[in-house]
């Protein structure tokens, strides 16, 4: 089945790719809860959005953070009845230099990444996907980076390498523990224009937007447990 109006989560949408899917699917008629690392970003973002003729519910949500994570489902909870029916697992970082792997990024830099870019993502499942079986209807979208793939797997951001391809990981392992019409996958946006991806990217926004926002908008035959680039499926 497909909700009349869907209650769509945004993770990191302040700013970037996070703010483009909001966006989008906003426009797309979803109740939109556009969350942010603090609640003035939050709100920062969502009057953006207002001035551009979008309402959505702009709400505190850093993934880091076992309490905020947790906060964030008891009030999902109280005002929306605990459903939601879209997840992107946006939120991310990159901080740490080239070079060959394991090279430059200490440990405690690998674990910041790991806890920031895919134990974000497992907090938000775990709390996500059981209201999604319980409803019959998800999508969930973790949003990952080729640079997370094993087959093609290069030197170089060993952090952000090992943090993605356990998001992955992540990707398999709900997959397998989602029921009725709920899926979960991997996306890559490409290299895209933001202030991660700085200004040689050869993609812009829109386009990495819209990679991310297909596996959002799949239907009931579409795939699941899968990694894709613009529709198209990418090696794991
Ligand atoms: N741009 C690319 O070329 C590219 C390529 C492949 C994959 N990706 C992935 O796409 C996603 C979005 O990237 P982007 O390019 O839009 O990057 P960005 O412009 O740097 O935005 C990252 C967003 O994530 C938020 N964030 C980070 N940690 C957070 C936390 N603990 N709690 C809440 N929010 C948090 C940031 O919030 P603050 O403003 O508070 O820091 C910011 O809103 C990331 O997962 C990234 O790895 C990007």
């Amino acid at each position: 089945m497909t909700p009349s109006q869907r209650i769509t989560i945004v993770t990191g949408a302040n700013r970037g790719l996070g703010l483009g899917v909001a966006r989008d699917l906003a426009r797309r008629g979803d109740r939109v809860i556009l969350t942010a690392r603090s609640q003035d970003k939050a709100d920062g973002a969502a009057e953006t959005l207002r001035g551009e003729g979008l309402e959505v519910v702009p709400r505190a949500l850093d993934v880091a953070s076992d309490e905020s994570v947790a906060a964030f489902f008891r009030w999902l909870d109280d005002e929306h009845g605990g459903r939601v029916d879209v997840l992107v697992n946006n939120a991310g970082m990159m901080q740490e230099k080239g070079g060959p792997a394991g090279s430059q990024a200490s440990s405690g830099v690998v674990l910041e990444h790991l806890d920031n870019n895919a134990l974000s993502a497992y907090r938000m499942l775990e709390g996500a996907l059981p209201r999604m079986n319980r409803h019959g209807y998800g999508r969930v979208v973790n949003v990952s980076s080729g640079m997370g793939g094993l087959t093609e797997m290069g030197g170089g951001h060993p952090a952000y390498r090992l943090s993605k391809a356990a998001m992955n990981a992540l990707t398999r392992i709900f997959h397998d523990a989602a029921s009725g019409d709920v899926k979960v996958n991997s996306v890559c946006p490409g290299w895209v224009k933001t202030d991660m991806g700085g200004p040689s990217a050869h993609r812009e926004l829109a386009q990495g937007v819209a990679s991310i926002t297909w596996a959002a908008n799949l239907g009931a035959d579409g795939p699941s447990g899968g990694f894709f680039r613009d529709g198209k499926a990418l090696a794991w």
